[in-house]
């Protein structure tokens, strides 16, 4: 039976006080039910159905052909193989460009499972965040990398290392803390930028590919098993060390994090 968060699972309460205490948490990227549970049973605290979905399950070569629907297919099936994770799910591209759209689809998310919604985007998803919140619907806002712009930035590259682009994902993630968000994701920026970022928010901030300073960490589960097409810098092949099957790999990335091991230095970006 899936537990969710006020039933004894991880809560946005819960994941405040980690920060606080100075633990890490952890956090993996699935699509189904059997995953989902596999996840939980190995210590993961926050699952998200990502729109990664449509590069990972679906073979497009980015996420922008992810609809609602799909998020919605996805986010019921991990719902029933959750054992008590928080449940996050991504506003797919284009979900939430108008007031209207983003109050329909992200009451949609919520209702196919979700706890949180998550959103790519700077200052300008900061009124977004606010509509969301005021209604009770959680925020992680998704800074750095964000793969729905993909054509706007010209590819998947590491974002945040010229100053000034620095100090604005800095004012804007204040901004976004400022109006309401829960958790604050970052993809794909430097170690020290994280770092700033982490010890100057209160919020929770999670990394992908962001160094080993952020209160948690997030991979696919694709990639912690080693069968995604591509492996960028910031991933770990689980698997291959791994004595047993797949829930010893999860296993193995949780304690990593825990432990403070993942990412190690060839992980990082500077
Ligand atoms: O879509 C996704 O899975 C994500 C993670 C990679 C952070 O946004």
């Amino acid at each position: 039976m899936s537990t969710q968060g006020g039933a004894g699972g991880v809560t946005l309460t819960r994941l405040k006080k980690m920060k606080r205490a100075g633990g890490k948490f952890v956090c993996l990227a699935v699509y189904d039910a059997g995953f989902a549970a596999v996840a939980c049973r190995a210590g993961v605290e926050v699952l998200l159905v990502g729109d990664s979905l449509g590069m990972v399950l679906q073979g497009h070569d980015s996420t922008l052909p992810v609809t609602m629907d799909d998020m919605i297919y996805h986010m019921r099936c991990v719902k029933r193989g959750n054992e008590g994770a928080l449940l996050m799910g991504d506003m797919p591209f284009m979900s939430y460009a108008s007031e209207a759209q983003t109050l329909e689809n992200a009451a949609a998310l919520m209702r196919a499972g979700a706890q949180v919604v998550k959103l790519e985007g700077g200052a300008w998803i900061a009124n977004t965040t606010r509509l969301l919140a005021e209604r009770g619907i959680p925020v992680c806002a998704h800074m750095g990398l964000t793969p729905q712009s993909v054509n706007r930035i010209g590819g998947f590259h590491v974002q945040g290392r010229d100053t000034s682009q620095a100090q604005s994902i800095i004012e804007e993630a204040q901004l976004l803390q400022q109006s309401g968000a829960s958790l604050l994701l970052l993809e794909c920026v430097p170690v020290a930028l994280a770092k700033t970022i982490a010890e100057t928010l209160e919020i929770p901030v999670i990394g992908i590919g962001a160094g080993a300073e952020t209160d948690g960490q997030i991979m696919v589960v694709h990639d912690v098993l080693g069968i995604s097409p591509i492996t960028p810098k910031f991933v770990k092949n689980f698997l291959a060390e791994a004595d047993g099957g797949i829930q010893d790999a999860i296993a193995a990335y949780v304690k990593a994090v825990k432990e403070g091991a993942f990412p190690a230095p060839e992980h990082c970006f500077h």
